[in-house]
């Protein structure tokens, strides 16, 4: 059986594109990774991806008069490579809603807080000003609305004493790179399913993200 071609769309240094080309190129995973696309020409990720041996291109979102023309410009270029499934990887750019629903159901998004919460930028900033004690990430389906989508997969990490932003980003992003392909891999074999707006996971046989609970003191 054929895998489905995915295009993981980056604007930076793209450590969780790593996590995603790691993971596909070990035997048995459900996906090839066939395009990486960055809207910024300097993203250093594109670098990462071509010394995987991966085709990295580049759609510099400034040579676009607005943002529809830049989305059909990248639907175009997703068509002609054959995409199947999109995974946004810290694609720091918005979508239009068109573009969005043209690929719904076929796109996928990564934030580094836990959904509903801290939607948006600079979430672990926000959340040490909250003062949670629970913090993490969540791999969830695009829609048109910012980081509301269908949640496919969660991890949580503690918040702790004399957490600075940095730290905290640094426990969240360990697990960003293990739910990102674990939900990935969930996607393509079609184990995880869009339900009445919700996502409904089958036959779940990987261990879930544990929930670390903060320790005492
Ligand atoms: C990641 O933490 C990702 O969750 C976040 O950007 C970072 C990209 O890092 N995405 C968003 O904030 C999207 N709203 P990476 O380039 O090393 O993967």
């Amino acid at each position: 059986m054929t895998k489905p071609r995915v295009a993981i769309l980056i604007s930076g240094r793209g450590s969780n594109m790593m996590s995603l080309i790691e993971a596909a190129s070990r035997p048995g995973f459900p996906a090839e990774i066939a395009l990486v696309l960055s809207n910024r020409p300097d993203a250093h990720g594109l670098a990462r991806a071509q010394a995987a041996g991966i085709a990295a291109r580049s759609l510099d979102h400034k040579g676009f008069a607005d943002r529809a023309s830049f989305d059909a410009a990248l639907d175009a270029l997703l068509v002609e490579e054959q995409i199947d499934l999109v995974c946004l990887a810290g694609f720091m750019r918005l979508l239009t809603a068109p573009f969005v629903e043209t690929w719904a159901g076929r796109m996928i998004n990564i934030h580094p807080a836990l959904l509903p919460s801290f939607k948006g930028l600079h979430t672990h900033e926000r959340a040490l000003e909250e003062g949670v004690k629970i913090h993490g990430c969540t791999v969830h389906f695009v829609t048109p609305e910012m980081d509301v989508g269908p949640i496919i997969m969660q991890a949580a990490v503690p918040v702790l004493e004399g957490d600075t932003p940095d730290s905290l980003g640094a426990r969240v992003l360990a697990q960003e790179h293990v739910i990102y392909p674990a939900a990935l891999r969930l996607v393509c074999e079609g184990r995880a399913r869009l339900e009445g707006g919700r996502v409904v996971i089958d036959e779940f046989e990987i261990a879930p993200p544990a929930l670390i609970v903060p320790p005492a003191g």
